[in-house]
């Protein structure tokens, strides 16, 4: 897979994309990144990325123009996806889908947005990353690279299977605990050191669906809806 970005910050990507499972894969040849300084397609002194908005109101927004030649230069940018608090929640089914291109363009505003007229042309879909505003697209990018990539068949290893981690199979993931067998004064429940798998397995149902009924019923009511 291949997933070129756009932003005028490119070293931003530079340490998270190097290091932990996105930079193991990347090492492996699972998935390449390709960082594209939109600067690099401007044609002013300034290197001009902005400019105040048409109809008013306070704060910058992204020009156009570096974002057509930049994608024009990829010659086929893929499925293109615009990061921002207007688009659609992430969640596990948007990184499954999106986990299954050849190759992705991740388009990073800042600011007051992109232009509209980029998103017109190229993107497919707007994508955010919650109900809050970050000072621009970057953080949300390597957000959704983390969680693609992870999904990318042997970018995970043997010890980290994601069919145990939260929303796999719909809930929360149980707690999890590991060595020492007694940490200050706390224990380990006896049930996960009993080696009865399939009581184990019980345990592990359970606790996921109180943790989901608890802090996340909206999950099971979705499921109520199918
Ligand atoms: N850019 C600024 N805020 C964002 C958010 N919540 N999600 C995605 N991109 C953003």
């Amino acid at each position: 897979m291949r997933i070129n970005v756009l932003t005028i910050f490119p070293g931003y990507f530079d340490d998270p994309l190097s290091l932990s499972i996105p930079g193991r894969a990347r090492e492996a040849g699972l998935v390449e990144y390709r960082l594209v300084d939109l600067r690099d397609h401007t044609h002013d002194r300034h290197r001009t990325t902005d400019d105040g908005p048409f109809g008013g109101k306070a704060g910058m927004v992204m020009k156009p123009e570096p974002f057509f030649e930049a994608l024009r230069v990829l010659s086929d940018p893929g499925h293109v996806v615009s990061l921002t608090p207007r688009g659609r929640p992430l969640e596990h089914a948007t990184a499954v889908r999106l986990a299954l291109e050849d190759e992705i363009t991740l388009l990073c505003g800042r600011y007051k947005g992109i232009d509209e007229r980029v998103t017109e042309e190229w993107v497919d879909e707007e994508v955010s990353i919650g109900d809050y505003v970050l000072s621009g697209g970057e953080p949300a990018a390597l957000v959704l690279i983390d969680a693609v990539v992870r999904l990318l068949p042997g970018a995970l290893g043997d010890h980290e299977s994601a069919s145990s981690d939260s929303f796999y199979d719909g809930r929360l993931a149980p707690p999890a605990y590991t060595r020492p067998a007694e940490h200050e004064g706390r224990g380990v429940p006896d049930v996960l050191r009993s080696g009865d798998h399939a009581a184990i397995e019980r345990w592990r149902q359970r606790r996921a669906d109180e943790a989901t009924h608890a802090r996340r019923p909206d999950l099971l009511d979705l499921d109520a809806a199918d």
